[in-house]
């Protein structure tokens, strides 16, 4: 597709308005010259939507000329799979990684829901398969087996009921059963574990392995040292960090809630224990406020780029079409409706 030098220009201002204070490589923002070489590729991206009836979900760890040049939605898991699940469209491209765009499949089966890299997957997701859970059920047949949703659609159909980082606490303390097998975050079964603890809530929590390498790098030592060094410093975590981790943090919560607990507290650093992409995400919505750097990437989530999405939205090849078996989406479905009766909003 071509464009004139007028559209190209108009792209590239609109890109510079919300890209200004990010960015593009490391220690160097984005400029012009830098939105006026991206801008093609985002009006392509813009006509192939129209053209293909498509809506774009983008996770806030993509990179930001993503998240603002081409998403229509943007936010956590929880959010991301409720526009999944209420989208209309007949084509969905996740840029986030697979175990979304399965969920997003799972929410919307009617529409063609598009990965744009296949290998993007999530080391949580990754950690267990669904003969692991068949194997724990067996064990504690009194356990309700609660998965994150950081699993794959073939765990989800194996669980009772699925949470995300923003509903997992509220929703477990809320189950009848005494035993609960917990999968596959080691880390956010200890910060549950403390939270029921904290909340008198007694359930005995049965946990898998998995850790998220983003996440599970942050350490205690380095909130002290911070601390010392930026005096006022509020320091904001996810709950995929480790105990001791979350426990010295400020705030601990989803995504969205990290976002919001910046957006409403007045700081004049902050210390975001997270991927960087969230951080991209608040220098564009609140650009006076101030980073201290310690931010981490996701090599799955940078697997996305305009170039992936623009030949996905062209023409998908097989490995960027979400497919799932009739019987396991609806048994996965069962976990994640029943997320969405018990936590209706994020
Ligand atoms: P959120 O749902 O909080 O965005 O978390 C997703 C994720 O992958 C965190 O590492
Ligand atoms: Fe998975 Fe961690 Fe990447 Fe999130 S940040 S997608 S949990 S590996």
């Amino acid at each position: 597709m071509t464009f004139s030098d007028q559209e190209i220009e108009r792209e590239a201002e609109r890109l510079l308005r919300a890209l200004l204070w990010v960015e593009c490589q490391p220690g160097v923002r984005w400029d012009h010259e830098a939105c006026r070489r991206v801008a093609p590729l985002t009006l392509e991206i813009g006509a192939l939507k129209r053209e293909r009836d498509a809506v774009i979900l983008t996770h806030s760890y993509v990179d930001p000329e993503i998240v603002y040049g081409v998403g229509d939605f943007r936010g956590d898991s929880y959010f991301l799979s409720q526009q999944a699940r209420d989208c209309r469209a007949r084509t969905i491209v996740f840029a986030g990684v697979v175990f979304m765009a399965e969920t997003a499949k799972i929410l919307s089966p009617q529409a063609t829901v598009i990965v744009p890299d296949g290998a993007s997957g999530c080391s949580l997701a990754d950690s267990i398969d669904d003969s692991m859970v068949r194997r724990l059920r067996a064990l504690h047949p009194d356990a309700a087996v609660v998965c994150y949703i950081n699993s794959s659609a073939a765990v989800k159909a194996e669980s009772d009921v699925c949470v995300t980082s923003g509903n997992v606490y509220d929703i477990v303390a809320g189950l009848p059963e005494r035993k609960i097998i917990f999968v596959p975050d080691r880390l956010m079964a200890d910060n549950l574990r403390a939270e029921l603890k904290r909340r008198g809530v007694t359930k005995e929590i049965i946990a898998t392995d998995g850790t998220c390498i983003v996440h599970d790098r942050f350490d205690a030592a380095t909130i002290a040292d911070a601390r010392q060094r930026f005096p006022g410093l509020k320091v904001v975590a996810h709950p995929e960090c480790a105990a001791d981790v979350a426990a010295a943090a400020d705030f601990v919560g989803s995504t969205g809630a990290m976002m919001r607990y910046v957006k409403e507290t007045a700081a004049p650093y902050y210390l975001m224990l997270t991927e960087c992409g969230l951080v991209g995400r608040l220098q564009v919505e609140t650009p006076e406020k101030r980073f201290v750097s310690g931010c981490r990437l996701c090599p799955y989530m940078k697997l996305n780029s305009l170039e992936k999405i623009r030949d996905a939205l062209r023409s998908p090849r097989p490995d960027q079409i979400v497919t799932l078996d009739e019987g396991l989406r609806l048994r996965a479905a069962r976990a994640i409706e029943r997320m969405f009766a018990l936590a209706p909003a994020s």
